[in-house]
C-alpha cells in the first residue's frame, strides 16, 4: 500500500507563445483547468497504474475541492484522508511555453494539513507500505509523517519539489530522496552538471543519511544511485507538448514498482517510461498514463527493464 501525503491544486494553464513582458497584456494561444498538486498528481499516477495508494491531504470547501477530491477517487485512490476544511482550496497559476512551465502556487488549503490526519491516515499502514510526499506541505508535518512511518517499519520517499531547507528532524528518516537538477543544487550546493559534480551532490545527500538517490534531469533522463554505483537512464525521445507532472509521473512509478517488490533501478527505468507519455500531452493528472499505456510503449520499443 502506499500512502502520498501532499497537495491537490486545481491548475490555472494559459499555453502561450511567449512570456508577456512587464506591463504587458496578452492573449493566451489556450486556456484550461485540470486536477493537479504534486501530492495528487502522485497518487494519479499510483492509482493509474494500478497500485493501491491512500492520498492524505487537505481541500478547500469549495468547487474546486470537490472537484478534486472526485477526480483522484475516479482514478481508483482511496480519497478518506482528504480533510475539508474551511476556505479555498490550493490553486496553481501555470504557463506552458514551447512545452516548458513555470508554476507559481497558492498553498490554500493544503497548508492547513494536521498531524492528526496523519495520525488517523497511518493508523492502518504496515510495515513494508511505502509513504512519499513532496514539499507543497509544511515541512514539520512532512517531518511529523515520516517520524511516525519510520516508527511502523515503512519505506519513505521524499520528492523535496519545490525545494526548500530540510531540517534534520526530516532528514534522519527519509530512505530515498527524489529531487531534480535545481532542488539537488539547492540543498547540496552542489549543480549536477556532470558525472563528477552528480557524484559529489549524491555522496552529500549520503552523508545526509539518505540511503537511496534518483536525480531527474529533465530531457538528459535520470541518475540513479546504489550503492557507490551511479546508473544514467536515458530518456525516450518524444515531442514534449508539455512537462508538467512529468516528475510527479516518475516519483508515482518509482513507488507503484518498489511496492511491487521490483529494485531501485527497474523502478525508475518503468519511471522514465511513464514520464515520457506524460510529456506528450497537456495536463497534469490527466496526462499520467495507466500501466497498460507503459507496457504497450516498453513491448513495441523492446525497453529493457
Ligand atoms: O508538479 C506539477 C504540479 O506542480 C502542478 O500540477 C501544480 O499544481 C504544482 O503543484
Amino acid at each position: 500500500m502506499i500512502y502520498v501525503l501532499g497537495s491537490l491544486n486545481m491548475d490555472l494553464v494559459a499555453q502561450v507563445k511567449r512570456m508577456p513582458k512587464a506591463g504587458e497584456t496578452m492573449y493566451a494561444e489556450r486556456f484550461y483547468t485540470g486536477c493537479g498538486g504534486k501530492g495528487a498528481n502522485q497518487a494519479a499516477a499510483v492509482a493509474k497504474l494500478g497500485g493501491r495508494v491512500a492520498m492524505i491531504g487537505c481541500v478547500g470547501d469549495d468547487a474546486f475541492g470537490r472537484t478534486m477530491k472526485d477526480n483522484l477517487a475516479s482514478y481508483g485512490a482511496d480519497v478518506s484522508y482528504i480533510r475539508e476544511t474551511s476556505g479555498s482550496s490550493g490553486v496553481a497559476l501555470i504557463t506552458v511555453e514551447k512545452g516548458d512551465n513555470r508554476i507559481i502556487i497558492d498553498g490554500g488549503a493544503n497548508l492547513r494539513l494536521t498531524n492528526a490526519q496523519v495520525d488517523e491516515a497511518l493508523g492502518q499502514a504496515k510495515s513494508g507500505d511505502i509513504l512519499v510526499a513532496q514539499l507543497e506541505s509544511a515541512p514539520e508535518i512532512v517531518a511529523y509523517a515520516f517520524a511516525r512511518a519510520k516508527e511502523k517499519g515503512m519505506v519513505t520517499v521524499l520528492n523535496p519539489a519545490p525545494a526548500r531547507p530540510l531540517s534534520q528532524d526530516l532528514l534522519r528518516h527519509v530512505d530515498v530522496i527524489a529531487p531534480n537538477e535545481t532542488e539537488t543544487e539547492i540543498l547540496t550546493g552542489v549543480n549536477p552538471k556532470n558525472e563528477a559534480h552528480l557524484a559529489l551532490a549524491v555522496k552529500h545527500f549520503y552523508d545526509m543519511g539518505i540511503r537511496h538517490v534518483i536525480v531527474t534531469l529533465g530531457d538528459k533522463g535520470a541518475a540513479v544511485s546504489v550503492g557507490r554505483e551511479i546508473t544514467y537512464i536515458e530518456p525516450r525521445k518524444v515531442k514534449a507538448v508539455d512537462t508538467t507532472a512529468a516528475g510527479d509521473t516518475f516519483v508515482g512509478t518509482v513507488c507503484v514498482y518498489l511496492d511491487r517488490g521490483k529494485d531501485i533501478l527497474t523502478a525508475c527505468r518503468y519511471a522514465s517510461v511513464a514520464a515520457s507519455i506524460t510529456i506528450t500531452r497537456p495536463g497534469a493528472a490527466a496526462s499520467v498514463p495507466t500501466a497498460a499505456e507503459v507496457e504497450k510503449v516498453v513491448a513495441e520499443e523492446g525497453i529493457e527493464l
